[in-house]
């Protein structure tokens, strides 16, 4: 199971990334989860505390392991063939709840002309662990669509976009879905979250059927979780939340999805 966590600023993507990831591992799986945020907060839902959270250096600031890879020892050639599956041992972070985290840092396009070493390590790195791991992955994305456009998510099977009663946030989603279907990822859905009333409900389910694009869950409201995020707590020490339950729901319903 190889999923992306996609959608608008602040919608809920690292929670349902988080939540996510930490139902795997119990569910028995080995996971991986990617912050591919450039600016990653990943670390904090899955309750790593925030002194070792600050100490992690992203993959693509971790020049050692760039030059390793890529170096040739002539002045501006780079390898382009390498081995990255040494990377996710050395390099990832074990949270308490016992998922692996990954943080890749800036990811920048192809297309407007990056082709810079800490790029291929990365692009590398995301394929191999897309395609050639078998471990459960779930990747928290940046905010918007264009990250969709480097390409980040393409190895992915299945991508959630989050998506809150508000019309921006809807618009959104409306256009990575597009572009998810573009770059041929096979299942997507649409997760709707902080839903508070039946308005909030109806404007999500409206939306999803009126576009066509499935619609996976509707995750309420939950003041709790805003209140841990400002004590800096992990919503995972919140299992009784309404919140998470349905996000375990979700994660049922994904497992599901393996069989067929
Ligand atoms: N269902 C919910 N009920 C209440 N608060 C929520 C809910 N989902 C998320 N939040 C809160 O909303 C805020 C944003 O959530 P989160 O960081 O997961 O969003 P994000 O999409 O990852 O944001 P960013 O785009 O900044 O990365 C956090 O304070 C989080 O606790
Ligand atoms: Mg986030």
């Amino acid at each position: 199971m190889k999923v992306a966590v996609a959608g608008k600023g602040g919608v809920g993507k690292t929670l349902v990334a988080g939540v996510l990831a930490e139902f795997l591992v119990r569910k028995g799986f080995k996971v991986l989860a990617i912050d591919a945020d450039p600016a990653p907060n990943l670390a904090l839902t899955l309750g790593i505390k925030l002194d070792e959270a600050d100490r992690i250096v992203p993959i693509s600031e971790e020049k050692e392991l760039i030059q390793s890879k890529t170096e040739t020892g002539f002045a501006g050639v780079y390898r382009l063939s390498f081995s990255v599956d040494d990377v996710i041992e050395k390099f990832s972070v074990k949270s308490p709840y016992g998922v692996n985290l990954l943080v890749m840092g800036t990811v920048k396009s192809v297309d407007q002309g990056c082709t810079c070493p800490a790029n291929a390590v990365i692009r590398a790195l995301l394929r191999h662990l897309m395609v050639a791991r078998d471990e459960a992955v779930v990747m928290d994305t940046e905010a918007g669509v264009e990250h969709m456009g480097r390409g980040t998510a393409r190895h992915v099977d299945t991508m959630l976009i989050v998506a809150n009663p508000g019309v921006k946030s809807l618009e959104t989603a409306r256009r990575i879905c597009g572009l998810a279907e573009e770059a041929g990822i096979r299942k997507t859905f649409l997760v709707g979250n902080k839903v508070a009333n039946t308005r909030g409900e109806q404007a999500i389910r409206e939306f999803a059927a009126r576009n066509g694009i499935p619609l996976f869950a509707l995750i309420p409201y939950d003041n709790v979780l805003l209140k841990a995020d400002m004590s800096g707590e992990t919503p995972l020490k919140y299992s009784d939340s309404k919140s998470l339950a349905t996000i375990h729901e979700l994660g049922e319903e994904l497992l599901k999805g393996l069989d067929q």
